[in-house]
């Protein structure tokens, strides 16, 4: 019946009353179902859009959620049917859940889109035993093939050079680097994970890319929010949530064909990259049973997809802040012209030489903020924090923007400004700079991010200068996926 009555209202009327009229019904079928457990931490009344309200505090992150944390204080608690949300605010308490109490806090949630999506196999959403091998193994062939290892850093300088003649070839006319930087990012992680790069005039890989973009874009929309509330209801219903799912089939498709590809000319006496290394360790007798292709897949997509989206984002951040800060960006180049010269490649042994350059990487991560509430976490035991009770299975949301942005540690959070990673012309590491998370769950490519950050960052300033198109201004405005992205911009790099 409800079927039937929405199918009709979605031929006959505008989303805004279908939306209204399921608010009202998720409203009366939530309010009947509310228990707050004992001593929950404060919260306001129960929310039907709970998914929509966080949503809407990224767009205006000075309402909604701020009004919580002053009138709840550092922790409060949402609850919509069973449905359990917690958030923490603050280095201290932030801290104390995913480091001191980390393994009561170490699952994922599920949701009806990730389910579909991702299963529970893989790197990023899968739990137990399954994550704990996928994590291990990832970590540990990484390790073989290349983190911390010279080779790495060659990879890295040579796909800056393929990028740097890329931005020349633009000639200082304005242009998007959207999509260039993206596949140099890529490509690092492409040659760890497939064993190959792609050139950036390659149409498959460049369709692949835009892919990833528009689905980590719908993934943060409405419809994906609707979905994970009432999969039963949109299931039947059309709309941009059924396009989501079309295009990550379209992106599994390109990692199993990788796959195929290397199980048909796999040796296993010289493995060249994850792919094969995971094949090796799926033919060995004793490997834990969670080792089998359909993982392999997941992880390998995974890892090109947390490898992609996230270091990409942070570049293309940065070239906004030096266009918008020349000052800025002056420093950095005098500095790489003095340490580095003009002619030789930027390489990880310079970085100690250079304060202000790797204070200025850091300060892009910070202010850009990419993941600001962190990837969600679920309580696996019941627990306590802050002298409030967390049951087993409450999702929890680490506001990593309260750590970013803390007024008590940044002299000006506000600002761009490398000094808050400087003390006497020297780098200054700082506590609550936590862009990556912390604990077991934390980033599993910090390492790799930290180097392609410096060595993309500083490869690029030394070469161009970055300026906005004349009479145009640059926006610091932003779009919400799963990361939060400066919106589509042009910009001109004048070689140097
Ligand atoms: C600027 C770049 C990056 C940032 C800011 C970033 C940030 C994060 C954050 C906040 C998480 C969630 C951690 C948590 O739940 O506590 C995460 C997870 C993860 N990241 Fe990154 N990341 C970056 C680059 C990368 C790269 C280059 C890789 C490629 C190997 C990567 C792979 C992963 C994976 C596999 C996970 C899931 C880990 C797990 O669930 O066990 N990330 N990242
Ligand atoms: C996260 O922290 C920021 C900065 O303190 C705050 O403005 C925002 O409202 C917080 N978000 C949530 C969901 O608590
Ligand atoms: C920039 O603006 C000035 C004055 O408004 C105008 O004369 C000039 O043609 C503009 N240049 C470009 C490249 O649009």
């Amino acid at each position: 019946m409800l079927l039937q009555l929405l199918s009709v209202l979605w031929e006959a009327l505008s989303l805004q009353v279908v939306l209204v009229f399921l608010a009202t019904f998720l409203l009366i079928a939530d309010y009947k179902k509310q228990i707050r457990p004992r001593n929950y931490p404060p919260g306001p009344r129960p929310l039907p859009f709970l998914g929509s309200t966080l949503h809407l505090d990224f767009k205006k992150p000075q309402i909604s959620a701020q009004k919580l944390a002053e009138k709840y204080g550092n922790v409060f608690g949402l609850q919509t049917g069973n449905i359990r949300i917690v958030v923490v605010n603050g280095l201290h308490l932030v801290k104390e859940a995913l480091v001191h109490q980390g393994e009561y806090f170490v699952d994922r949630p599920k949701s009806p889109v990730l389910d579909k999506i991702f299963g529970s196999l893989g790197l990023v959403f899968s739990n137990g035993l399954i994550w704990k091998h996928q994590r291990r193994f990832a970590l540990s062939t990484l390790r073989n093939f290349g983190l911390g290892k010279r080779s790495l850093e060659e990879r890295i300088q040579e796909e800056s050079r393929y990028l740097k003649e890329a931005i020349e070839a633009e000639k200082g006319q304005p242009f998007d680097p959207h999509f260039q930087i993206n596949n140099a990012v890529s490509n690092i992680i492409c040659s760890i994970t497939f064993g190959d790069r792609f050139d950036y005039h390659d149409s498959r890989f460049q369709k692949l890319l835009h892919l990833l973009d528009e689905a980590l874009l719908l993934q943060g929309s409405l419809w994906s929010i609707l979905y994970d509330i009432i999969p039963s209801v949109m299931k039947y219903l059309p709309g941009p949530h059924h396009t989501l799912f079309k295009k990550w089939g379209q992106l599994k498709y390109f990692v199993r064909e990788i796959i195929e590809k290397h199980k048909e000319d796999w040796n296993p006496s010289e493995p060249r990259d994850f792919i094969d290394a995971y094949l090796n360790e799926m033919a060995k007798e004793d490997s834990a049973s969670s080792f089998h292709e359909e993982n392999l897949l997941h992880s390998a997509l995974d890892l090109f997809l947390a490898g992609t989206e996230t270091t990409s984002t942070t570049l293309r951040w940065g070239l906004l802040y030096m266009a918008i800060y020349p000052d800025i960006q002056a420093k950095v180049q005098a500095e790489i012209d003095s340490v580095i010269g003009q002619s030789r490649q930027p390489a990880m042994d310079d970085r100690d030489r250079m304060p202000y350059t790797n204070a200025v990487v850091h300060e892009i991560q910070r202010i850009s903020n990419i993941i600001p509430l962190n990837v969600p976490r679920l309580t696996t035991k019941d627990t306590t924090l802050a002298g409030f009770h967390i049951p087993k299975d409450t999702v929890l949301l680490t506001n990593l923007t309260s750590l970013l942005f803390d007024e008590d540690e940044w002299e000006t959070p506000n600002v761009f400004n490398p000094g808050h990673f400087l003390e006497n012309g020297q780098f200054r590491k700082r506590e609550a700079f936590l862009p990556f998370s912390a604990g077991k769950r934390a980033c599993l490519g910090e390492q790799l991010a930290r180097t392609e950050l410096f060595i993309f960052f500083t490869a690029l300033i030394q070469k161009f200068t970055f300026q906005a198109p004349k009479n145009e201004t640059l926006s610091r405005e932003f779009r919400i996926g799963l990361t939060v992205s400066p919106l589509p911009y042009r910009i001109c790099a004048f070689s140097r």
